[in-house]
């Protein structure tokens, strides 16, 4: 692998070269440096096989016996496996795979069985077009590892703690703390794991377009946004600090791609007077957190505390100061150190929202018409079943939700109860952010409308 990266960043390399051969302007290398890093992030694996590759097609056996043959009907088989776990068509090569999965590039060049990429999570769609970038909103990481590893005759080994007690959500925080505690601060491997006292809950996965107008990154803002070695933590279950080194120079060249990122335009008509109303309602509530909008937009960049914000408080105090203190001795706190002190979330850019619902850190808000009406917010719903338009909301903007009363037969009760989202979990509660609640009903459906326009 570490091959056809070096290559690959040489031909990258040998091409800018060529481009910018001219007086060459800031603009232009960070464009080359977005290109190459779309490429990196597309084209290659950074992890693993974690299947064989026929696993792919042997798992929809466990699926009951509606599921369509691998062999004959490719594309429903794929629409089928894409379905049960959520996932969604690449919009770029990937041998057939959805984003997320791809035939891993062994260390010969050759590719072969199956592994994980970053799309798994940051790959979704919506209205039938999938966006890289995207946050997933539809996985089911759980049943994906427990059936991949059941169709290979493997268990799953028992976790510590719950990947996803819904779909669309997940808990990529416990695997870094899980995976960094295996860590000695020179990021040699250890035995027995250290106490990092980390404790944090599955979230919703941030939509990567955003990160042009960030200073600090996560939902707590305390990780500075120029850090490329965060993003490389998810590689910690097998790299070493010298393979960690020599892929840097790519990751930087990914994040350069991440603040290339536009987020996608409203599709659906927008009222244009209601949503002027709508803009001098956001200037007056909104715009000292979440920024403005259109030529001259400015991003504040601001962390509020839990005590402003009323959101759960768990993803916010679940970061332990062991484990702050343990990241920042590694490598990967080296050049930018994890902030020590702050608490709170970040109040992030608001561009693209009508494509990111369900709404808060944790997803547990389907619409903004409940967001900005916290009277309205349902304490159990459904997931929608796919991320089609059939099941957006045009008006209250975001997605069509069932709550209780599911009358349907038990077998389908059980695959269903997978889209149940319970805001009485631990780290799940939907309170909190209560600014469109002083608002008449008029005023939030202006409001709503502008919001389209971002
Ligand atoms: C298991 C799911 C999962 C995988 C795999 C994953 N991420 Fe994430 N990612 C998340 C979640 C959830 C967050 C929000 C974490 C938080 O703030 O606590 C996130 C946050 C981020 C952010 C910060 C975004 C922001 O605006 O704050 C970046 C950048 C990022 N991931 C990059 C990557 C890259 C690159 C990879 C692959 C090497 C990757 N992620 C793999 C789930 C995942
Ligand atoms: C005091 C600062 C503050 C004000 C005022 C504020 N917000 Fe927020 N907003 C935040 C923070 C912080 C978050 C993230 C909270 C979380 O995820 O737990 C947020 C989240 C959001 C989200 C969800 C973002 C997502 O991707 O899930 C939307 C939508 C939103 N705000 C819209 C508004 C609107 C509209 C107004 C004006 C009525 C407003 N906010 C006023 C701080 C603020």
């Amino acid at each position: 692998m570490g091959r056809s990266i070096h290559l690959r960043l040489l031909v990258g390399s040998v091409l800018g070269l060529m481009i910018s051969s001219g007086p060459s302007r800031g603009e232009d290398k960070e464009a080359e440096a977005a290109e190459r890093g779309r490429i990196a992030l597309t084209s290659t694996g950074y992890l693993k096989p974690a299947w064989k590759a026929e696993t792919y097609a042997k798992v929809g056996r466990l699926w009951g016996s509606t599921s369509p043959d691998p062999a004959r009907e490719p594309e429903a088989y794929a629409a089928a496996f894409n379905r049960r776990y959520g996932l969604h068509a690449a919009p770029y090569p990937n041998d057939g795979l959805p984003m997320g999965l791809r035939k891993g590039n062994l260390p010969d060049g050759s590719k072969g069985d199956l592994a994980m990429d970053c799309m798994i999570c940051h790959g979704g769609s919506i209205g039938g077009r999938s966006y890289v970038g995207l946050g997933n909103t539809q996985l089911d990481m759980t049943l994906l590892f427990n059936e991949m590893m059941k169709a290979e005759g493997r268990r799953l080994p028992p976790s510590t703690f719950v990947i996803n007690s819904s779909r669309g959500t997940v808990n990529a925080g416990m695997f870094s703390v899980v995976l960094l505690s295996l860590r000695n601060p020179d990021l040699t491997f250890r035995t027995f794991p250290l106490p990092l006292g980390a404790s944090l809950p599955e979230l919703d996965v941030p939509a990567w377009w955003l990160l042009g107008k960030k200073a600090t990154m996560y939902y707590d803002g305390r990780t500075d946004a120029r850090s490329a070695r965060t993003n490389m933590q998810f590689m910690l279950g097998e790299k070493t600090l010298s393979d960690f080194k020599a892929l840097e120079p790519t990751f930087r060249d990914i994040q350069s791609y991440f603040k290339s990122m536009k987020a996608p335009k409203y599709p659906f008509a927008i009222d244009q007077p209601r949503a002027d109303r709508g803009k001098a309602l956001f200037v007056k509530n909104c715009v000292k957190c979440h920024g403005t909008y259109g030529p001259d937009a400015e991003y504040p960049n601001l962390i509020v505390d839990l005590k402003t914000i009323g959101t759960d408080p768990a993803r916010a105090l679940g970061i332990s100061p062991r484990f702050v203190a343990h990241y920042n001795s590694t490598w990967f706190g080296e050049d930018y150190p994890v902030d020590e002190e702050m608490t709170g979330y970040q109040a992030p850019p608001l561009d693209g929202i009508w494509a990111t619902a369900p709404y808060l850190h944790n997803g547990s808000v389907p619409t903004l018409a409940a967001l900005l009406n916290s009277s309205t917010r349902p304490s159990r719903f459904y997931r929608p079943p796919s991320t089609d338009f059939a099941n957006y909301d045009e008006l209250n903007v975001g997605w069509k939700f069932e709550t209780e009363g599911d009358e349907s037969p038990s077998s389908t009760r059980a695959e269903k109860s997978r889209f149940l989202y319970d805001t009485s979990r631990s780290g799940l509660g939907n309170g909190g952010h209560i600014f469109g609640d002083r608002l008449s009903e008029p005023e939030r459906s202006d409001l709503i409308e502008y919001l389209k326009t971002l």
